[in-house]
């Protein structure tokens, strides 16, 4: 297992799976809120296209959660675009 934060608070993942994964079995499925609307969004394709489930990881915006490999101690952060 592995340990990491969203939005400051520490959750668990596991080794392997990606970011937006890890924080759906933590039951958190929003990644981001869109830039024109502010509907929130989170995984959708789990594949790389469709970038619904941008994130900051490491302070670094615009990462997609589906492609990007949990890590210990990353820190990850809903992304407002609105
Ligand atoms: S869920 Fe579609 S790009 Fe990540």
């Amino acid at each position: 297992m592995i340990s990491f934060t969203f939005n400051g608070v520490e959750l668990k993942g596991q080794s392997g799976q990606s970011v937006s994964a890890a924080l759906l079995v933590n039951k958190e499925r929003i990644n981001r809120y869109a830039r024109f609307s502010g509907a929130p969004r989170g995984l959708f394709c789990g594949i790389g296209v469709c970038f619904d489930c941008m994130l900051i990881i490491n302070g670094q915006p615009n990462l997609r959660g589906c492609l990007t490999e949990i890590q210990p101690g990353m820190i990850v952060e809903v992304q407002n675009d609105h």
